[in-house]
C-alpha cells in the first residue's frame, strides 16, 4: 500500500549529509546517461502571479521514477503563506505503481541545500569562516544547513533581507547549536565585503549584491533565480567568476543570470566551466587556488528530487514511518 510522508516525516528521515551523498551518486548516474530528465513545465497562473512547475524524472540503477509538482507564489508572502507548495509522486519504476506522496516543499528545501552543499565542497575554501546569507525566507534556512555541513570552520554569519523584520526573526530562530556569531547586516555590501561564502536566497528579479565588490575566494551560490528574466546575480559576478552550474540544460533554458550575459554578448555557454556531474565524476576540477571566485548557480532539477526522495521512502520503509492508504 503506498503510503503518506508528512512535512515532520520528511523532516525526521533525512539528514543533510545523506542528502548530499544521494546527490552524489544521482548527479553520477545522470553522468553516466543512466536518467531521463525532461526540462520541466512551468505552468504560468497569471492572474495570481503564480508559476507551477512539472519535474517528471526517471533513473535506472537503482531504479527509481517520481514527479514533483512545485508552485511558486511570490504574492504568498504577503499572506504569511510559505511562497512554495510541493508534493511529489513516487512510482515504482518497474510498474508505474504509487509508493508514496510526500510534502515536496521540505524535500525541496533539503535537496536545494544539498545541491549547494555538494557543489560548495568541491568550489569553496576548506577555511571559509564567513558565511553571508541574501535573503531570509524558506531556503536561506537550509541552506545554512548545507553550508554548516560542508565548512566546519564557519564562525560569522551575516543576513540580509529587504524585509527587515525577516532578516530579524531568521536571527532568533538561529538552531542554539549553531556555534557563529550571527548578526542582521544594514546592507548586501556589508555581506559581500566580509563573507569567504555566499548565499543568494531572494525572490529578486534583480542583482541583490554588486559583484565588483566581491573578495579574491570567495564562493556563492546563487538559488533564488529560475526564470530568464530572473537575474539574482549581476554581470560582474558571472564575468569575474568560474561558474559551475547545476545542469546545462536547466540553466541555459531557466537563468537570466546566464541568459541575459549571453544574450548581451558579454558572456558565452563554453565559458560555464562544468556542470554539477562534471565536478562529482572528476570529468572537471573544482577549486583550483585560492584567489578564484566561484560560483554556483542552480535553478533545481528533478534528478534532485528523485534521489531525496528515494532515500525517504527507503528510510521510511525501514523506520515503519508513514500513513499508509488506499488509492
Ligand atoms: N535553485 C533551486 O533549486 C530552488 C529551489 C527552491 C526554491 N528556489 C527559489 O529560491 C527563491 C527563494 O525561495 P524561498 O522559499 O526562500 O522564498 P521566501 O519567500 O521564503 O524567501 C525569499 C526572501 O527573499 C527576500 N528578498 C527579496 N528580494 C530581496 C533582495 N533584493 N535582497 C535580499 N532579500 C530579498 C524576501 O524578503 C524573502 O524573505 C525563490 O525564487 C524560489 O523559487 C530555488
Amino acid at each position: 500500500m503506498p503510503v503518506i510522508l508528512t512535512r515532520e516525516n520528511i523532516r525526521s528521515l533525512l539528514t543533510m549529509e545523506e542528502v548530499m551523498e544521494a546527490l552524489k551518486e544521482a548527479f553520477l548516474s545522470y553522468s553516466r546517461g543512466e536518467t531521463v530528465v525532461p526540462l520541466r513545465l512551468g505552468l504560468e497562473v497569471t492572474p495570481y502571479q503564480g508559476i507551477s512547475l512539472l519535474m517528471p524524472s526517471f533513473q535506472k540503477n537503482p531504479d527509481g521514477l517520481g514527479v514533483k509538482l512545485v508552485s511558486v507564489f511570490p504574492e504568498n508572502v504577503k499572506k504569511g503563506l510559505p511562497t512554495i507548495c510541493a508534493y511529489y509522486l513516487l512510482c515504482d519504476a518497474q510498474t508505474g505503481r504509487l509508493l508514496a506522496l510526500m510534502d515536496g516543499a521540505m524535500l525541496t528545501g533539503i535537496r536545494t541545500g544539498a545541491a549547494s552543499g555538494l557543489a560548495s565542497s568541491y568550489l569553496g575554501r576548506k577555511d571559509s569562516r564567513v558565511l553571508g546569507l541574501l535573503g531570509a525566507g524558506v531556503q536561506a534556512r537550509f541552506q545554512l544547513e548545507a553550508m554548516k555541513a560542508v565548512f566546519p570552520m564557519l564562525r560569522e554569519l551575516y543576513v540580509f533581507d529587504v524585509d527587515k523584520k525577516r532578516s530579524a526573526r531568521f536571527i532568533e530562530e538561529l538552531p542554539s547549536d549553531l556555534r557563529m556569531e550571527a548578526r542582521v547586516a544594514q546592507s548586501p555590501d556589508e555581506v559581500v565585503s566580509r563573507a569567504d561564502v555566499i548565499v543568494t536566497a531572494t525572490t529578486s528579479r534583480s542583482p541583490v549584491f554588486q559583484g565588483k565588490l566581491l573578495k579574491a575566494g570567495t564562493h556563492i551560490n546563487a538559488i533564488g533565480g529560475f526564470t530568464p528574466s530572473m537575474q539574482e546575480v549581476d554581470e560582474e559576478t558571472v564575468l569575474r567568476s568560474k561558474v559551475v552550474v547545476d545542469t546545462f540544460e536547466g540553466c541555459l533554458s531557466e537563468a537570466g543570470e546566464i541568459l541575459i550575459p549571453i544574450q548581451r554578448g558579454v558572456f558565452s555557454k563554453d565559458r560555464i566551466h562544468s556542470d554539477l556531474s562534471g565536478l562529482v565524476s572528476g570529468k572537471q576540477r573544482g577549486r583550483e587556488d585560492e584567489r578564484e571566485i566561484t560560483l554556483f548557480k542552480s535553478v533545481g532539477t528533478a534528478i534532485e528530487d528523485l534521489a531525496a526522495a528515494r532515500l525517504a521512502y527507503q528510510k521510511a520503509l525501514e523506520k515503519g514511518i508513514g500513513l499508509p492508504f488506499e488509492i
